[in-house]
């Protein structure tokens, strides 16, 4: 498989503790290259196989999707830039936090992503926030907020990528989450694609959860996507 697909598969470590996500990781061995430690994972060891991972060669994304006051902002990603992780999360509601952030991982390589809209979410649940917009406007108005306040990129389905990419700025990331296989489960996903139609609207990286992680084969599994992904150029 090529090194350009391998690059963009980013499998998501949403699993209970430290035990089962080495098993995947050692189970996937060279077939995968990039992984994301959530919340799930960080209070049960995750940052001890971060630190492993990053041991081993691989690229770690920290989704940690940080909301707060600037002062904890810029300092808490400050400290995740130390890790030496490779992309890390902050909700991209406002350009405080953004800036915050901005200003945290100062000099570090780490590539900050703005969340834009959950892709749990659809319009009934921003209208529930007081929000009366469609996700693919709000997608489109915070990843402006994001680029203008010097985020490297945002998370955006796939079904917002390509107004996203049209929109951002030259080498702006865009990761994509809520990803399926034709005919594959959606779990609690709404906002889902393929990974043809992901990578065709514009998304750099595809992050693939369940699909790969709860694999009967998880190696299988994450061929399947990495043929897929080649499959779109
Ligand atoms: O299992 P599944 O493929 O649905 O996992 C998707 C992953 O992407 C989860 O770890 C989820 O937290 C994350 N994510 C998301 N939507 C966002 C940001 C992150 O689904 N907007």
């Amino acid at each position: 498989m090529s090194d350009t697909a391998r690059n963009k598969l980013i499998v998501a470590l949403d699993l209970p503790g430290y035990d089962e996500a080495r098993h995947l990781v050692d189970t996937l061995g060279d077939t995968v290259g990039f992984y994301k430690v959530g919340l799930e994972l960080l209070f049960a060891d995750g940052l001890d196989l971060v630190r492993e991972l990053k041991n081993e060669g691989k690229r770690v994304f920290l989704d940690m999707k940080f909301l707060d006051i600037g002062n904890t902002v810029e300092r808490a990603v400050a400290t995740a830039a130390n890790l030496g992780v490779d992309f890390l999360t902050i909700h991209g509601h406002d350009s405080k936090t953004l800036k915050a952030a901005a200003r945290g991982r100062a000099g570090s390589p780490l590539k900050l992503l703005a969340v834009t809209v959950l892709t749990s979410l659809d319009e009934a649940d921003l209208l529930e926030q007081g929000i009366a917009s469609s996700p693919a406007d709000l997608v489109l108005r915070r990843a402006r907020l994001a680029a203008d306040a010097g985020a490297d990129g945002v998370i955006a389905s796939g079904l917002e990528a390509a107004d996203v990419r049209k929109a951002a700025p030259p080498g702006f990331l865009i990761v994509t989450p809520g990803i399926r296989l034709p005919g594959g489960e959606s779990g609690d996903q709404t906002r889902i694609t393929t990974p043809e139609a992901a990578i065709r609207a514009g998304a750099d990286h595809l992050v693939v959860g369940r699909p790969i992680n709860a694999a009967a084969d998880p190696v299988n599994a994450a061929h399947a996507f990495l043929e897929h992904i080649a499959r779109a150029g």
